[in-house]
This record gives C-alpha cells, sequence and structure tokens, in this order.
C-alpha cells in the first residue's frame, strides 16, 4: 500500500465546534470510507509493533475499529476497554478526565492472566487522558503495557508525551 501519512491526513477531515464549542473534532469517519486509505493505516500500525503481543486493546468507541485488524494482523487477541456499564461479566473500571468532559471506562477482570502483554490502540490522543487511564486499568489488572500506536495525534494537548513518560513508547500516524 502506497499511501503516504500525508495522505492519510487528508482523508481526515475537521469539524469545527463538535461537540462543544472551540473543538475542532478530527472526524475518522472520511478515512473510514476509503478502503485504500483505511488498509493503509492499519498497516502502518502493524509495521511500528516490534515485539510480541497477546492483546490489542483498544478503547471505546472509535479504537475497536483500528484494534481488531491490527489483532488479526499480529495474531494477537482483542480486548475491549468499554466505557463503564457497558461489559456483561464482572469488571474493574478508572475515571480520567477529556478535552470535553469525564468518563470511566473498564473491562472485564478475567480479560487476561498477570503479565499479558498488551498493546493498546485509539484512533486519536488529545490530552492523553483516556488513554493514560486504560493504561492505569490494564496496569492494576496485572498487564504489561509498554506499546501505545494511535492514527492522529493532537500534539499541542501533549498526551502522547504524557504518556511517554509513564514509559510507553507511543507511535502515532498523523500529527
Ligand atoms: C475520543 C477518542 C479518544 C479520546 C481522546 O473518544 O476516540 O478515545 O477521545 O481524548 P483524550 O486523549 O483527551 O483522552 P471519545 O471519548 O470522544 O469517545 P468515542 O470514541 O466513544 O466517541
Ligand atoms: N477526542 C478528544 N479530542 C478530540 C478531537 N479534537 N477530535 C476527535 N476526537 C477527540
Amino acid at each position: 500500500m502506497s499511501t503516504a501519512n500525508d495522505d492519510l491526513r487528508g482523508l481526515i477531515r475537521t469539524i469545527p465546534d463538535f461537540p462543544k464549542p472551540g473543538i475542532m473534532f478530527r472526524d475518522i469517519t472520511t478515512l473510514l470510507l476509503d478502503p485504500a486509505g483505511f488498509a493503509c493505516s492499519v498497516e502502518r500500525i502493524v509495521e511500528g509493533v516490534d515485539g510480541p503481543v497477546d492483546l490489542v486493546a483498544g478503547i471505546e468507541a472509535r479504537g475497536f475499529i483500528f484494534a481488531a485488524p491490527v489483532a488479526l494482523a499480529l495474531g494477537a487477541g482483542v480486548l475491549l476497554v468499554r466505557k463503564d456499564g457497558k461489559l456483561p461479566g464482572a469488571t474493574i473500571a478508572e475515571d480520567y478526565a477529556l478535552e470535553y468532559g469525564t468518563d470511566r471506562i473498564a473491562i472485564h477482570a478475567d480479560a487476561f492472566a498477570p503479565g499479558a502483554r498488551v498493546l493498546l490502540i485509539d484512533d486519536l490522543i488529545a490530552t492523553g487522558g483516556t488513554a493514560r487511564a486504560a493504561v492505569r486499568l490494564l496496569r492494576k489488572a496485572g498487564a504489561q503495557v509498554t506499546h501505545a500506536a494511535f492514527v492522529i495525534d493532537l500534539p499541542e494537548l501533549g498526551g502522547a508525551d504524557a504518556l511517554r513518560a509513564e514509559g510507553i513508547e507511543v507511535a502515532t500516524l498523523v500529527p
């Protein structure tokens, strides 16, 4: 696949003032509508993975879309990091602050054995509140989380650097 990262950026549109005034919303629905662009974004994430991965953790909702094909390509399982209240089994949860509000994420408490090597995936990192909460949650459950990948980075919000400061190697495709 020859789509460059510059082309990926062109497939993502920015919608001002969604979901609140002042937020420049990066909309990946246009990337997903483009089969070559979507495939390229998945390939680029997979290419950046160095080392064995047992589970790919996708963050609800848009992280799921990228986590599933990345997991299939790596021969890993898919772990759903869901908004609290959505998982049917016993869960552990973690609160976090968003660029535009607060939320709570959860995983099934019995999803993996301690020591599982988990790659964290989401469509976008902004403040890093969501990803850092996911790392706290996964580590609390006994996972080894050393790598995370995002299609979009909003570097001015500092999330990727904050995650790196917590010992995570962070890969992003589009600034
Ligand atoms: C978006 C995005 C990330 C998060 C990033 O999800 O998909 O998960 O925000 O923001 P942060 O780095 O500041 O934490 P959102 O909470 O809008 O949920 P959705 O995917 O269900 O729409
Ligand atoms: N999540 C947090 N900030 C966002 C933004 N600017 N665009 C899309 N998703 C987001």
